[in-house]
């Protein structure tokens, strides 16, 4: 199987890359201003009256530097970061456990927290709200309700679906920030900053076109630099020059606009067999054989920030644009 470019997740073994390329302060973190200079305020005020900053719902497309931020907000109130997900927490339990070895401060980040399971949703109110939590012990007639202290903390949510979330839980987030796609020159200092930290040798131009290529994504241009500064090695001299980016991103069939494989099969699709919509989502998912929630969280957003996909009532429609870039005539409309 070739290798995804585009997923929702880092890879096991992106994992190492994007560690050691991720901004540890405030100040190095490239793009999202509006959520820095809001973040910058709320941080500094919460050192300023020596609190614990207010919990941070982070929500937006997969890819755009959530865990970083969250990252970032802990080193900045100079506490630990505890990291989870919604569903490694299976059980009260597990979260109990979790929540009271926190330090005073200290960042509780809860990744896809849209995947909490509800009973869970539950305990984490009281804990979210009062600091506290209530545990029931013992069983039937016997069980009895006990109040836990814990201290105060900070949780830091991330999701790709916000509209996924439970009203009560939405509440309970104080400050509330949505990513959005980076523009290139942001996407371009990234992969520049990117090939600083592992001494590659790259022009101004080779690293426009990565960003080009990298739907608004910084996780997915830190892995187009991989790959093309493998290509380098191996077919080059190392250094990447602009040709060199432009024949390495073909071979990884990585089109001038960043669609992949399956957005072209997915857009192909819809033209060809579907005469550009309106169909529905699990309609095209069956006929390109992915999942209908890979292509809702994945793909389709930035297909529609590109203008290709409409939503519509009667389900997803391709635009002019998409038989335009695809080379289809554009039926004319009655
Ligand atoms: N690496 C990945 N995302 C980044 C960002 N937003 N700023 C700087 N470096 C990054």
């Amino acid at each position: 199987m070739t290798e995804r470019i585009i997923s929702s997740e880092a890879n096991q073994f992106d994992e190492q890359f994007e560690l050691s390329l991720r901004p540890q302060k405030l100040t190095q973190y490239i793009g999202q201003h509006k959520v820095k200079e809001s973040l910058n305020i709320f941080i500094e005020a919460a050192k300023l009256r020596k609190e614990s900053l207010d919990h941070v719902l982070l929500y937006g497309p997969p890819g755009l530097g959530k865990t970083t931020l969250a990252t970032i907000i802990s080193n900045e109130m100079d506490v630990n970061i505890r990291l989870t997900s919604g569903p490694a927490i299976e059980r009260p339990g597990d979260l109990a456990a979790i929540v009271s070895s926190l330090e005073p401060g200290d960042v509780l980040f809860i990744d896809e927290i849209h995947r909490l399971p509800r009973a869970i949703e539950e305990v984490l109110y009281p804990a979210m709200e009062d600091f506290c939590l209530d545990i029931v012990v013992g069983k039937g007639p016997e069980a009895r309700s006990i109040r836990l202290d814990l201290p105060p903390f900070t949780l830091v949510g991330a999701t790709t679906r916000a509209g996924a979330l439970s009203a009560p839980l939405r509440d309970r987030f104080g400050v509330l920030l949505r990513l959005d796609f980076y523009d290139e020159a942001s996407l371009e200092e990234i992969v520049l900053r990117s090939s600083q930290l592992f001494d590659i040798e790259i022009d101004r131009l080779a690293a426009r076109e990565i960003a080009c290529r990298s739907r608004g994504t910084p996780r997915i241009a830190n892995r187009l630099l991989k790959r093309v500064r493998d290509y380098a090695q191996v077919i080059g001299d190392g250094s990447i020059s602009h040709t060199l980016a432009n024949q390495a991103l073909e071979l990884l069939q990585v089109d001038p606009r960043g669609l992949d494989h399956v957005d072209h099969k997915l857009l192909v699709s819809m033209i060809e067999r579907f005469r550009g919509g309106p169909v529905g989502l699990d309609t095209i998912a069956a006929s390109i054989g992915e999942e209908r929630l890979t292509i809702e969280d994945v793909y389709e957003p930035y297909l529609m920030q590109m203008g290709f996909i409409q939503r519509t009532p009667r389900g997803r429609i391709a635009t002019k644009l998409a038989y335009d870039h695809f080379g289809y005539t554009y039926p004319e409309q009655t």
